[in-house]
């Protein structure tokens, strides 16, 4: 484990039982309340943007967006949200997806995205991959393409990466560290 592995891991809190019994929750608030480690986790996921020649990042609801607007700012490149649906005031594409119980939606403003645009999409963590699935859907439904998917963490015992690898059809799947 490198150097930047470590402090990054050391800074996620595990909170067993949460958000209901039997699940162990990965915690980034002491993440993000750490100036360094922070800062090395958006220089880690710029320098990503830079590797896979991304135009623009998708940031997925809600800590999505925590780490995803500073890599954009670093990166100097765009900044989109998938939001949970309901929340976008203007033209929307939405992509419904399924959960363990009951399903999900997200969308993102149509305008936002069009052909021509490489997208990577940030997250803080990979699970199953039902949200990332629906995300890659969605950008391509847009018309853009996708450069690939950068997560803080994959859970792999949950086998997300094996479900989107069709998916991204090649694009890198790229997670800084894996549990
Ligand atoms: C978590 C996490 C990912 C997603 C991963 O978000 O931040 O977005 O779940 O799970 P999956 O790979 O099984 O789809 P959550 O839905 O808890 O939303 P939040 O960030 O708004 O709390």
């Amino acid at each position: 484990m490198t150097g930047i592995q470590e402090l990054l891991l050391s800074r996620i809190r595990d909170v067993a039982d949460y958000p209901e019994p039997g699940v162990m929750f990965k915690d980034i608030t002491p993440l993000l309340a750490d100036p360094a480690a922070f800062t090395a986790l958006t220089d880690a996921l710029a320098e990503i943007v830079v590797s896979t020649a991304a135009t623009k990042i998708v940031g997925l609801e809600a800590r999505g967006f925590i780490l995803g607007a500073p890599v954009a700012v670093r990166a100097g490149v765009g900044f989109i949200p998938v939001r949970k649906a309901g929340k976008l005031p203007g033209a929307t594409l939405s992509q419904a997806y399924d959960l363990e119980y009951g399903s999900a939606e997200i969308e993102v403003h149509a305008e936002d995205l069009a052909a021509g645009d490489r997208v990577l999409i940030v997250d803080d963590v990979l699970a199953t991959g039902g949200t990332a699935e629906a995300s890659i859907r969605l950008i391509r439904r847009a018309g853009a393409d996708v450069a690939g998917l950068a997560v803080l963490m994959e859970l792999g015992f949950l086998g997300g990466r094996a479900r989107l690898e069709p998916a991204l059809s090649g694009a890198p799947l790229e997670s800084l560290l894996t549990v």
